[in-house]
């Protein structure tokens, strides 16, 4: 039996990401959840304000933002950026976050935040009462502590970043468990057993 919900906004999970903007002295961190990857090539970001947005203002007057992902552990801060105005707060030294330079543009990334992306506004879609800009990746950060040397190489520890993990509307934080299984590669059990049944084995 399925329940029907009507047009509704409610998505999961999704993250709740701290978005910087930054325009000459100003700079602005806001908590969004409308935030997607939207191609790989080149890759590029999708993100969607509602107009007032101050951080939105920053964004649109620079070309550039960067995206932060922050841990579980920092769901008070990352709401609290959510919920206030950066117009007339400093909401990042409230919160106890950190600006650090990137290589790649003048928008600063979060040092608190694990995971994080320069990027440069390509396309601005106007949805309704929102903006959706499109952001090329120009630059990706992670802490080298939340790595692991896989085969000479430095492999993202998902369990390390611990990225907080948001179910919107829901109006939620949650945080991740265990890794069930392996992408590209975990479907293959079904694919040999289809081939098995069609050959009739
Ligand atoms: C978990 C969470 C997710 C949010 N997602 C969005 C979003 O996707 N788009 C948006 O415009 N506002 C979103 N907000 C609201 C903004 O973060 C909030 O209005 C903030 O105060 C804007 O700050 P600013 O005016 O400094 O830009 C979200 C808030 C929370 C708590």
């Amino acid at each position: 039996m399925k329940l029907q919900l009507g047009q509704t906004d409610i998505f999961f999970p999704v993250p709740a990401a701290l978005i910087v903007g930054s325009f000459e002295n100003k700079v602005d961190v806001a908590t969004i959840a409308w935030v997607g990857m939207v191609s790989s090539t080149p890759p590029t970001i999708g993100i969607s304000f509602d107009k007032s947005r101050y951080s939105l203002s920053l964004i649109r007057q620079s070309g550039y933002f960067t995206v932060n992902i922050p841990s579980a552990d920092y769901y008070k801060e990352t709401d609290y950026c959510g919920i206030v105005s950066g117009r007339n707060t400093d909401k990042a030294s409230v919160a106890g976050f950190s600006y650090y330079h990137g290589t790649r543009t003048k928008t600063p990334i979060i040092k608190e935040c694990p995971f994080n992306l320069e990027c440069k506004v390509t396309k601005e879609i106007e949805l309704g009462s929102y903006i959706m800009l499109l952001g090329e990746i120009v630059e990706t950060y992670i802490d080298e502590d939340k790595t692991i040397v896989q085969n000479g190489r430095a492999k993202i520890d998902i369990e390390k970043v611990n990225p907080l993990v948001y179910c919107a509307t829901v109006r939620e934080y949650w945080k991740l468990d265990k890794k069930v299984g392996t992408a590209f590669n975990a479907g293959k059990d079904i694919v040999q057993n289809e081939l098995g049944e069609r050959n009739g084995q």
